[in-house]
């Protein structure tokens, strides 16, 4: 996700604001760009692209004298990658600069509100809302400008801010977006993360949600939501530079899979309005969402696994028949493609080469196509029809993990949409699935706090040789995706079958010890797959079983449980993919894997 730096002091600030923003590339950025005051005006320069571009563009800075600045890396949201769309983003007459990392979620009518009182847009971003909206306030004093634009905004947000009529002066401001100030001796700085200030000072403070940070080159002042100071400790970072741009994980990996519950909100959210589903970006009404008599889900790997989740949550809720291909298979099987038809190509970068060509081959066909990606501004997001962004932020590691399930998320939503319009779920029951979708993102994180246990459990099996994971109905789909994690970053041979099908061959490879992972969250099915649990048994597998909490029938059964907390009956695997993901990390940390960037793949698999 986006970056921030800011600097005020006795140095030339542009040369410190490029050299944050190379410490923070690691979140992943499409464009950037710095704002320095000159002594009369605010000047800023922006370039899409790697930061070397604005490096080269300002011969290190020295084009922007000054001592004042803020800086920001963009992972674009709202609005392709482009110079225009870049930050800094001023209000109209230039005396307003803001950087801004998080999502704005009311920026629509904000924008249109701000339109209505002549104001006048030059990008497509939430950011330049925050910008005209601070502008509006502004009437001589910054903190009463900020606070009450922190009011009026909804989301999640991490601002810089410059006023020209307070050149002295830096402020910071966050809700839900991370931002740092660190104190140095020879000036003060903001950051998004430690690594941007680390060679200037290990003497940070965090600043909590509504907060908002005043620096000056001396001196630092802090001031609640409501505009009166307060008192806050300094931290000092003994981190090394490497760990911090991990924000002290050990692997980027963990970092995203500890970052799940913010990308599950950050997807979901936007989506929700007045207690109904709003999928502006669908641009479908009710009746032409009733047109589409078939889906089609195209994609691979992990984005596959969701579709195949998809699939059942769709023909379970909305009664719509779906079917899921492989990209590298749809493309060249002539596949038989009806006018009432949608498409949905799922992709985490936008650039897979199959799902690209997929998508490709649908659109000749005149088949109507919705994209689900990560990656804003990328070639299935461009070329689809229509886009939903899943808004994960950059995912570094190679096996995705925040993107996977911010993706399960964006298809539950279309499967909503889909049986609302469809007059197949009742009103009653989308409240119901929209709570339980609100309460996703705690009960990742009561997962995630389980860590311990599931490492105790997985360093049992970093010398395994084989490994099935098997399920029914969405258990079978979360099966596929534990049993590629595992395989993808330990190396070890495992295969996911639908526990009916065991006994139809693979029970043959069934030895003493063999490891079997159960998902078990279908309540309609736990009897059939404890009775595949004892024919493994029998044959002397050692059974791991993933359930719900409160099905304790299991403890007969199974040798190691993992109980999951109680949701809709579609979501589960939303929460059951955690411990599976753990589980892979572990095994692949205990043998001594490059968990981050495993041998032999890369994160997009842009040729054939
Ligand atoms: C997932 O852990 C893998 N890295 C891989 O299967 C990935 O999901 C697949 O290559 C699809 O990538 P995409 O989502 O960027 O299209």
């Amino acid at each position: 996700m986006c970056g921030i730096v800011g600097y005020i002091g006795e140095s030339q600030a542009a040369p410190i604001l490029l050299d944050g923003l190379s410490k923070l590339e690691y979140r992943g950025y499409d464009s950037a760009g710095i704002a320095v005051f000159d002594g009369e005006h605010i000047q800023v320069q922006k370039s899409i692209g790697r930061l070397k571009v604005l490096s080269e563009l300002t011969h290190d800075g020295a084009t922007m004298p000054g001592t004042v600045g803020i800086g920001h890396t963009r992972w674009a949201t709202h609005g392709a990658p482009s110079k225009d769309n870049a930050h800094p983003h001023f209000n109209q007459d230039e005396t307003i600069a803001v950087v801004h990392n998080g999502i704005i979620e009311n920026y629509l009518k904000l924008k249109k509100y701000l339109e209505g009182k002549n104001y006048h847009f030059t990008s497509d971003t939430d950011t330049e809302v925050v910008a005209h909206l601070l502008d509006y306030y502004y009437k001589g004093d910054p903190i009463e400008a900020i606070t009450r634009t922190m009011h009026r905004v909804e989301g999640s947000y991490a601002l810089g801010i410059m006023f020209r009529e307070h050149p002295g002066v830096v402020y910071a401001v966050r809700k839900d977006s991370p931002l740092i100030v660190g104190h140095g001796r020879d000036g003060n700085l903001i950051a998004s993360d430690v690594p941007a200030v680390l060679k200037y000072t290990r003497n940070v403070y965090f600043i909590q949600n509504e907060e908002l940070a005043i620096l000056s080159g001396e001196s630092i002042t802090f001031y609640n939501v409501d505009g009166e100071e307060i008192q806050k400790n300094s931290t000092t970072i003994d981190w090394d530079i490497n760990a911090a741009e991990k924000a002290g994980y050990e692997h980027f990996m963990l970092k995203e899979m500890y970052e799940q519950p913010k990308t599950v909100r950050d997807t979901l959210n936007p989506r929700i309005k007045n207690g109904t589903v709003v999928i502006e970006e669908l641009g479908m009404t009710d009746e032409e969402i009733n047109q589409i008599q078939r889906i089609h889900i195209v994609a691979c790997g992990s984005a596959y696994h969701t579709g195949v989740t998809a699939k059942y949550v769709f023909e379970g809720m909305a009664r719509i028949p779906v079917e899921v291909d492989l990209a590298s298979e749809f493309r060249y099987r002539n596949p038989i493609l009806q006018e009432n038809d949608l498409v949905i190509v799922i992709s985490q970068s936008g650039e897979t080469a199959d799902s690209l060509a997929a998508l490709r081959e649908a659109k000749n066909k005149g088949i109507k196509t919705l994209g689900i990606v990560n990656v804003v501004g990328s070639s299935i997001a461009r070329e689809a029809d229509t886009v939903m962004y899943t808004w994960a932020g950059p995912e570094i590691a190679v096996a995705t993990t925040k993107a996977y399930s911010a993706q399960l998320i964006a298809e539950y939503l279309l499967a909503m949409r889909f049986a609302q319009a469809r007059g197949e779920i009742t009103e009653s029951e989308l409240s119901s699935y929209i709570r339980d979708l609100r309460k996703l993102p705690e009960q990742i994180e009561m997962l995630l706090s389980n860590k311990e246990r599931i490492q105790h459990f997985a360093n049992r099996y970093i010398s395994a040789k084989d490994v099935f994971f098997v399920g029914r109905g969405v258990d079978y789909a979360i099966s596929m995706e534990g049993s590629l994690k595992l395989k993808e970053i330990s190396y070890i041979h495992s295969e996911a079958y639908a526990a009916g099908e065991l006994k139809h061959g693979t029970i043959s490879l069934i030895e003493e010890g063999t490891l079997v992972a159960a998902v078990l969250t279908q309540e309609v099915l736990y009897k059939k797959t404890i009775s595949n649990i004892v024919e493994l048994k029998s044959r002397g597998a050692f059974v791991l079983a993933v359930t719900n909490t409160g099905n304790t029938e299991i403890e007969k059964a199974a040798d190691y449980v993992i109980y999951i907390p109680q949701t809709n009956r579609w979501f589960t695997n939303s929460l059951a993919i955690i411990p599976l993901q753990l589980f892979s990390y572990y095994v692949s940390v205990g043998k001594g894997c490059d968990v981050d960037k495993p041998r032999n793949l890369a994160k997009s698999v842009t040729v054939e």
